[in-house]
């Protein structure tokens, strides 16, 4: 390589950890001469991909931001009035500075390891108080992917409280105002549809209900902005014995009976106008709340107050967030990962402001809102809506011209037909802009613009009495104490000191590829150019995301083999969701609607279940060996006996087990003979990239999940994103192809985050990705090999070497000891590291993914801990250390209770703190002892305490 060639390739060596010499280093422990070595002992030959990816090589940081910009530079930001679930807002610089853009933040993992995660949690916790206050109902959850699945979501679980046997559905119908967004009706036609629910469309005022109706949707305002009263609806639809969803708006609900005051079920809305920039679609946070009946079947995750093991207040993930895991194909809902970073933001923004703060955001608005309509009625255009907040709509003759001169003066509004206009408006609003609208709009009439005036004092009579709000909300003290920068910027820090993110140490989870999110692939994302596109902006305006979003969908189809490629799913198990139902369109397009069969093995992810239940499917488990492969003769007994209502399979690959099944081919082929096709979930494709593809194998349908193989960081939860590739027969079914389909609320799903796989593709190319792939699996089989003296490694491939990750058995240690995985989980604490995947897809096992990020140094010190945990356990096992009293049944350790007065314990301060010498270089301190789930699930609490706890403390 030439001076030039490296420095383009600089990113590569930035990215992959080991160098040479401890390549050399790990090799020779693995026992291979070579990395191909390794590589041809590991992936079957036949699987192989023959030649290259056509891929450009990579390019350097400083030339990729240096395009990128260019090609931002290519969106317009117009002012935006289209409003219709999505607003500009202003992203507190504090929030922006401190936890958008920090790593402290941005790479935390779903917070399953509550003890070293009590800040983002408690985070949450404000999150679902906030949620819950504001709309007035008792339990919301932490976050859903967007509106439109919000009220997907609310629908089915109404559905399925009142039909608890789907095969007799006895209320199927699900009434939809016309009046709600068009991306959300479209989002519930195509979830209602595979389960049996009939929709139907119609005016809340005039609409018949009967018993067959087993809920209902409206908006709060609704589309086309009015503030419409909707109890005697609400009466209407109880009185038939549904429930009524209301879609809402959190800062609507400063100022307006909240949804829980005028009856209604359930709230769901975006939290996105708090603080979130609109980036052309997202990620933002949807909310959830309902009544507490509903509290064990709300989908997502709930995080939920508790106690740890000394009696303290602590927080964690509440029972139902493993729904998919533990229910399975008998889950309600698919949802995994949500929207946790854009949550917190959220939250964030609510704490910031306060309850004073948000209510004057409001009021101004829907000052300006007022000002406006009375300007452009003075002007001669008929306001249709009488009640609003922020949203006018007029009726006009003048559409063409109308939009000729607004977008002369870069500004854009929402036409929901030829006739009607929309306005809404939003925090960034001034008092100059609403000058520049009015004189749009008279220009457009060829009248002069009279002077407008701005009354501060005037009386707002936009909202009837009888639909303000008169209830407090968000009066908890950590909404009323972090008003100035500096508390602001301490909070922020103090929540994210407890929490352990790559930014201590490597998070080693197996099947979430917890990489290197690199600072150049993330910067653009804050970059005006793309965070304040409005996803229905015209296309004349994203010119730069179209070019980003082509190309990017055209890398995805050459990585995974395939022919096309959909953007749109917001996380891995939406794209489950959106390529089983491609699967089920293509059958339906060949009047094979009888095919009603999905097959999914044993060791497959919880999701895969849940989604295709969601799709109308049936599932049939098939098994797997003793190896931990797929059954072949079971998966052929299988597919032939559904032979002839066969729609296909479901096979995670590299598989759950941590190894590149020899049988893939054959067991594609058998599903194929039978009439099915192949659903591949992408979730291990970090071993696959240039080496291997889905569609070489033999799928005809792959997911991808960009927040693990490309980089997206993981967000504390989310955000994430699950594209979906497919073959040539497939790509007329993807999500929104012929009207039908639509799985998220905007075109893209979250846009702006399909930056920074962008960046990962173009900065590794072709030959970065490849070596990405080679060291993710050079790193897992050095630790494997390292530990395989100490503990018994589940399974391998044929040549003994594992994929990227592999399990770790530690069932033995249980009769031997009493020690069990949670034990040894919670003592990797103590040594300053976050645990792998804890009993999934085996109960008692962990499953280590390095990556290809972490270097041999990190490698060894993560095996280094591990080998010592053995050897306290082999302490316990051997009398040395007491069964009860030990360092890992009391793991882990916290600050108070190392230093406290007292010590009653058989071991040493020093070793259940200090455990390796390493550990006292940079201590990380969990924030609580172990937690108590039980205890939480038992006395569940969603919400920050109430005000008067904190009176009586
Ligand atoms: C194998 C597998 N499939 C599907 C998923 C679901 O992806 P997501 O969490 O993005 O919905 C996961 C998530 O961890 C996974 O590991």
């Amino acid at each position: 390589m030439n001076l030039f060639e490296k420095q383009s390739s600089e990113f590569v060596s930035r990215h992959i950890g080991p160098d040479q010499t401890e390549t050399n280093e790990m090799l020779a422990t693995i026992g291979v001469a070579s990395l191909d070595e390794l590589i041809d002992k590991t992936i079957p030959s036949g699987i192989r991909l023959q030649k290259k990816l056509d891929i450009a090589e990579p390019i350097s940081e400083f030339e990729y931001l240096t395009e990128l910009k260019k090609i931002a530079n290519k969106n317009k930001v117009f002012k935006s009035y289209i409003g219709q679930g999505y607003y500009d807002t202003i992203t507190p610089s504090v929030i922006l500075r401190n936890l958008f853009e920090n790593p402290g933040w941005y790479t935390q993992y779903t917070p399953y390891q509550a003890e070293i995660a009590q800040g983002r949690l408690e985070s949450l916790l404000n999150f679902q108080t906030m949620v819950s206050d504001l709309t007035a109902l008792p339990i919301a959850n932490a976050s859903l992917l967007d509106e439109g699945t919000a009220a997907a979501e609310a629908m089915a679980m109404l559905f399925n409280h009142k039909n608890k046997d789907h095969d007799h559905i006895t209320a199927g119908k699900f009434f939809v105002d016309k009046k709600i967004f068009e991306q959300t009706k479209e989002i519930l036609a195509t979830r209602a549809k595979p389960v049996g629910i009939e929709l139907v469309f119609g005016d809340y005022k005039t609409t018949e209900l009967d018993e067959k109706c087993f809920g209902a949707i409206v908006q709060y305002p609704n589309s086309e902005g009015s503030v419409e009263d909707y109890r005697n609806f609400i009466e209407k639809v109880h009185s038939v014995n549904a429930q009524v969803v209301m879609a809402t708006d959190l800062l609507a609900l400063t100022l307006l009976t909240p949804p829980g005051e005028l009856g209604a079920d359930v709230a769901v809305g975006s939290s996105q106008r708090f603080g979130v920039p609109m980036g052309f679609g997202g990620p933002h946070a949807a909310f959830f709340s309902t009544k507490d009946e509903f509290k064990r079947n709300i989908p997502g995750r709930i995080i939920g107050v508790s106690i740890d093991a000394q009696n303290n207040r602590a927080l964690r993930m509440a029972l139902q967030t493993r729904e998919q895991h533990i229910r399975r194909e008998k889950a309600t809902s698919n949802i995994c990962t949500a929207q946790a970073l854009l949550a917190n933001m959220a939250a964030m923004y609510a704490v910031y402001h306060g309850p004073e703060g948000l209510k004057e955001i409001a009021e101004r608005i829907t000052l300006l809102t007022q000002t406006l309509a009375e300007h452009l009625q003075e002007s001669g255009y008929e306001l249709v809506n009488k009640n609003y907040f922020d949203t006018i709509t007029f009726k006009v003759n003048n559409r063409e011209k109308l939009t000729e001169i607004s977008q002369a003066h870069e500004m854009n509004f929402h036409f929901s037909s030829d006739n009607l206009v929309t306005i809404s408006l939003d925090e960034t609003t001034t008092k100059n802009d609403v000058l520049n609208i009015v004189s749009v709009f008279d220009s457009a009439r060829d009248i002069d613009t009279s002077a407008v005036t701005f009354d501060n004092e005037a009386d707002l009579n936009n909202i009837p009495d009888t639909l303000l709000r008169t209830s407090d909300f968000l009066q908890n003290p950590v909404f009323k104490k972090y008003h100035s920068e500096t508390e602001m910027m301490r909070y922020l820090k103090t929540l994210e000191n407890k929490d352990l993110s790559l930014t201590q140490s490597m998070i080693a989870l197996g099947s979430c590829t917890m990489k290197l999110n690199a600072a150049t692939e993330l910067i653009p994302v804050s970059w005006t150019h793309f965070s304040r596109i409005h996803p229905f902006a015209p296309s004349t305006q994203t010119e730069g995301y179209d070019f980003i979003i082509e190309d990017l969908e055209k890398l995805l189809s050459i990585i995974t083999g395939f022919a096309a490629c959909s953007l749109q799913p917001n996380s891995g198990a939406q794209g489950e969701f959106a390529g089983l139902m491609a699967i089920r369109r293509y059958h339906e397009s060949k009047n094979d609607t009888h095919r009603n069969v999905i097959l999914i093995p044993i060791s497959a992810h919880g999701t895969n279940p849940a989604s295709a239940v969601m799709a109308g499917f049936k599932v049939v488990v098939t098994k797997c060996d003793e190896q931990g492969n797929i059954d072949i003769e079971d998966l052929k007994l299988q597919a032939e006996k559904n032979k002839d209502s066969l729609a296909g399979l479901m096979v995670t690959y590299p598989s759950t087990h941590g190894v590149f099944e020899e049988g893939i081919k054959e067991i594609c082929d058998i599903v194929h003979n039978n009439g099915g096709l192949v659903y591949m979930d992408g979730a291990n494709m970090n071993a696959q990239v240039g080496l291997t593809a889905p569609g070489f194998i033999g799928a005809d349908v792959c997911h991808l999940n960009l927040h693990k193989t490309f980089a997206i960081p993981h967000g504390g939860g989310g955000p994430g994103m699950g594209p979906i590739c497919v073959n040539e027969k497939l790509a007329p079914f993807l999500p929104g192809k012929n009207n039908e389909g639509t799985v998220s609320a905007a075109q893209y799903g979250s846009a702006s985050i399909l930056l920074i796989s962008y960046a990962y593709i173009k900065m590794l190319g072709e030959s970065g990705m490849k070596k990405a792939t080679e060291y993710a699996i050079l790193n897992a089989n050095y630790m494997k090999a390292r530990l395989k003296k100490y503990f018994k490694i589940l399974f391998t491939g044929k040549a003994g070497t594992c994929a990227h990750e592999f399990i770790v058995d530690l069932r033995p240690f249980k009769n031997s000891a009493g020690i069990e995985a949670e034990d040894v989980a919670k003592r990797l604490m103590d040594y300053g590291f976050h645990a792998p995947t804890l009993s999934f897809p085996v109960a008692g096992t962990i499953m280590i993914e390095p990556t290809e990020s972490e270097n041999k140094q990190e490698l060894d010190k993560f095996c280094d801990a591990l080998i010592s945990i053995y050897e306290e356990i082999k302490s316990v096992e051997n009398g040395e250390a007491d069964k009860k009293d030990n360092v890992l049944k009391n793991s882990p350790h916290t600050l108070s209770v190392v230093t406290a007065d007292e010590w009653n314990h058989a071991y040493p301060r020093s070793k259940a703190a200090f455990p390796l010498d390493y550990v006292r270089e940079n201590k990380f301190w969990p924030a609580v002892s172990r937690v108590n789930n039980t205890y939480g699930d038992r006395n569940l609490i969603c919400t920050c305490e109430p005000v008067e706890s904190y009176i009586e403390a």
